[in-house]
């Protein structure tokens, strides 16, 4: 499939999604969201992937939501058509681990969408920030849901209510980042890790996310009863019977995704 905002493609079981809006730093129209929800939804479905990247250019991963297609929109605009929910929030529901590569500005939609990810890998001049009170708006697409969650409400407040950038040191001290990479090697350091994660039996890491996301949606004891169930639901897998017996055996395993 062809789109215009994105460019995909597979490295084995690895689908790699590159926003491509060049010209204006990747900013986050809905043509764009719609291709990035359809890309993600086809490779969540396709039997042959394991894991998805996403990432964007050297000097920005996304600089938000686009602001020129904002400023003409009133409280009727976006309120009839729930703008930002309606084609951000489906990211959340692909259930194959998704990575996001950061590179140059991850800024207010930006930063919100590395979040929907399941991780963050950054590069070295990775920058994130959620500007938007500058504009005169809150941040709508989870910024202050997710960010809280993910570096303490100090932090979250002193980003949102100053707009103020960090970059990929202090955002990995602060939790928001998993791990940093020089950026010329930012996409063969995240290709790798999502190989890694690719090889692992699926269902089993279609499990972790669900349970590792499923903890800040719910209480520590609802929780904690998913994990128990799916862990149960392990020891009805082909891949458990496989990566158990193969450790006995003191060989590799051979999984086979059911
Ligand atoms: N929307 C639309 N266009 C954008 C954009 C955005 N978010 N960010 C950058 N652009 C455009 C610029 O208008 C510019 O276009 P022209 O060449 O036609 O003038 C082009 O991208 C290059 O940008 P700059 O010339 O500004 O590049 P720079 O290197 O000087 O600065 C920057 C880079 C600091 C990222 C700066 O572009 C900037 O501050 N961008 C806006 C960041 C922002 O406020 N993001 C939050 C948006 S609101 C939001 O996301 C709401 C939400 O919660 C979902």
């Amino acid at each position: 499939m062809s789109y215009n905002t994105i460019l995909t493609e597979v490295e084995g079981k690895v689908a790699i999604i590159t926003l491509n809006r060049p010209q204006v730093l990747n900013a986050l129209n809905d043509e764009l969201m719609n291709e990035l929800s359809s890309a993600l939804s086809g490779f969540d479905t396709d039997e042959n992937i394991g894991c998805i990247i996403i990432t964007g250019s050297e000097k920005a991963f996304a600089a938000g939501a686009d602001i020129a297609a904002m400023a003409k929109y009133g409280f009727d605009d976006v309120y009839r058509r729930d703008f930002i929910s309606r084609n951000w929030e489906g990211i959340r529901k692909v259930r194959k681990p998704v990575i996001a590569a950061v590179s140059g500005y991850a800024l207010g939609g930006g930063c919100e969408l590395a979040m929907m990810c399941d991780t963050i890998m950054a590069a070295d001049n990775a920058k994130f920030a959620q500007p938007e009170i500058k504009l005169g708006i809150i941040p709508g697409a989870g910024g202050t849901q997710r960010l809280p969650r993910a570096i303490s409400k100090a932090k979250a407040m002193d980003l949102a209510l100053t707009g103020r950038m960090i970059d990929a040191v202090e955002a990995e001290r602060a939790g928001l980042v998993a791990r940093i990479f020089p950026h010329a090697e930012l996409m063969t350091e995240v290709k790798a890790i999502a190989k890694t994660i690719a090889d692992m039996p699926l269902l089993t890491a279609m499990m972790v996310k669900e349970a590792i996301n499923t903890a800040y949606e719910t209480t520590l004891s609802e929780g904690m009863h998913l994990e128990r169930r799916l862990f149960h639901a392990c020891f009805a897998t082909n891949d458990q019977k496989e990566g158990m017996a193969a450790f006995v055996e003191k060989r590799s395993a051979k999984f086979t995704n059911s």
